[in-house]
């Protein structure tokens, strides 16, 4: 690579790495719950209603903090939002780590997931835009991978202090990267795009100035002038009918992340992996852990290949992955159990994972940060994540009912079906937007 890259590089890389703390707060608050349940539950004596309560405020949470946030990161800065929310974390992790009953429990863990919705989206939101388009893929999935790193931190976390029953420790370690995201990012600019949306072009021309080559500063410059970017984005604003297409690429790819059962995995693997008769809890217990370190490997995979071969290849293909795999976990369920059948379950939760980690988990977010306009871009991004986190909850709270009531064949089949929706959603409507500047994208998007 030539010095000049390393010279405009160095510093974005360092810029994105910073804000995709965001991703490990995410990462890690989600979760790290199914392990402090099992001794919080036993503490506050807590009914198996209370106990879904405190699991899903969370999640109910980070729904509302993505919905009424929008308008706020358009308006205020996605640098802002970032800092406020890292202080939000902050206070959050020590009321549940420090709760004297049930109520504290459940508002501090309903105000981490505030904090999680918003961060879920403006840490993407902010990467994207200081990122130059070759690279853009790889640097904002860095939020994913830092999402995979954080769930496979908890799940250890939770082991290492299952011993001493210690749950308030596991909640509060939080607090840990929270204070180096807000510390971190009170030296790092705003976005250009939001500069130049607010008027601020000699700023923005300095901010250009620090990540670009010198020769890149003012193309990129006039590139996002030349967009419309003045006026604050309003939720009706982005509801208008010349927005339909990009938005339903948002929420109908936010609604299939979700509905395609990641998180029955990820919250639910060690229950998976007793039913289908691996016996000791051990062994479950390092299954699961296999599962979250496939996820962060894959997604490595995933961010060397996202700016290379494009975006559409890997989803199309890992969709295609998850399918098969769900297919396979079902009929696990439906022959008679063996030592075979049982490590099939086991191999098949990875495949799905990592078939998973290489396409809806990355793109997902990547996309969203990359399909809409500068004038509307927070407004419609807290949109598609809202719908990201209500069907989460929606997944978090039917799982086990379905499993019951279905059984554990027809829920798996059940979500391959869905798969498939989502490879045909996608072949349909998903853009390629390797190597294209962000302005460039939204144009085509808008034509087809
Ligand atoms: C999803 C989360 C999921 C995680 C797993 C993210 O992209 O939004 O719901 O838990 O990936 O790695």
């Amino acid at each position: 690579m030539e010095s000049s890259d390393h010279r405009t590089r160095h510093p974005v890389v360092f810029i994105a790495a910073t804000a995709a703390l965001c991703g490990l707060l995410f990462g890690y608050d989600t979760g790290v719950i199914s392990g402090a349940l099992l001794f919080f539950k036993k503490d506050f004596m807590l009914s198996p209603f209370l106990q879904g309560v405190v699991t899903s405020s969370a999640l109910a949470g980070a729904a509302l903090g993505a919905g009424f946030s929008g308008r706020l990161a358009d308006r205020f800065g996605r640098r802002l939002m970032v800092i406020v929310v890292a202080g939000l974390f902050l206070i959050a992790s020590l009321i549940s780590a420090w709760a004297s009953g049930i109520g504290m429990l459940i508002t501090g863990r309903f105000l981490v997931g505030l904090a999680i919705g918003v961060c879920s989206y403006t840490g993407p939101l902010y990467i994207a835009e200081i990122s130059p388009p070759e690279s853009r893929g790889a640097l904002v999935s860095l939020n994913q991978l830092l999402i995979t790193v954080g769930i496979l931190v908890s799940y250890l976390v939770d082991y290492a202090f299952a011993n001493g029953e210690h749950w308030r420790w596991m909640l509060g370690l939080a607090a840990i990267p929270a204070v180096i995201l807000g510390l971190g990012m009170l030296w790092l600019p705003e976005t250009p795009r939001w500069l130049v949306k607010t008027g601020k072009t000699e700023a923005a021309m300095a901010v250009l100035r620090r990540i670009r080559r010198p020769e890149e500063v003012q193309s990129e410059l006039d590139l996002i002038l030349s967009q419309p970017h003045e006026r604050e984005g309003r939720w009706t604003e982005a509801l208008a009918h010349e927005y339909h297409p990009v938005l339903i690429i948002g929420i109908g790819l936010a609604i299939f992340q979700q509905i395609t059962g990641i998180n029955t995995i990820i919250y639910y693997a060690p229950t998976i992996f007793q039913l289908a008769g691996i016996g000791s809890a051990a062994q479950s217990i390092l299954a699961t852990a296999g599962v979250g370190a496939v996820n962060v490997i894959m997604t490595v995979v995933s961010l060397r290949l996202l700016d290379r071969l494009g975006r559409r290849p890997l989803l199309l293909t890992g969709i295609a992955g998850m399918t098969v795999s769900l297919i396979t976990l079902g009929w696990v369920f439906q022959v008679p159990e063996s030592p075979a059948t049982s490590w099939l379950a086991v191999a098949s939760v990875m495949t799905y994972v990592a078939a998973f980690a290489i396409s809806l988990g990355p793109i997902f977010w990547l996309l969203i940060a990359e399909i809409y306009p500068l004038r509307v871009r927070g407004v419609a991004m807290s949109i598609a994540t809202m719908s990201n986190w209500a069907f989460n909850l929606l997944v978090a709270l039917t799982f086990l009912i379905l499993l019951n009531s279905l059984g554990p064949a027809q829920t798996f089949w059940m979500y391959a079906l869905l798969s498939v929706g989502a490879f045909l959603f996608s072949y349909r409507f998903v853009p390629e937007t390797k190597g294209r500047a962000l302005e460039d994208i939204h144009a085509e998007v808008r034509t087809t």
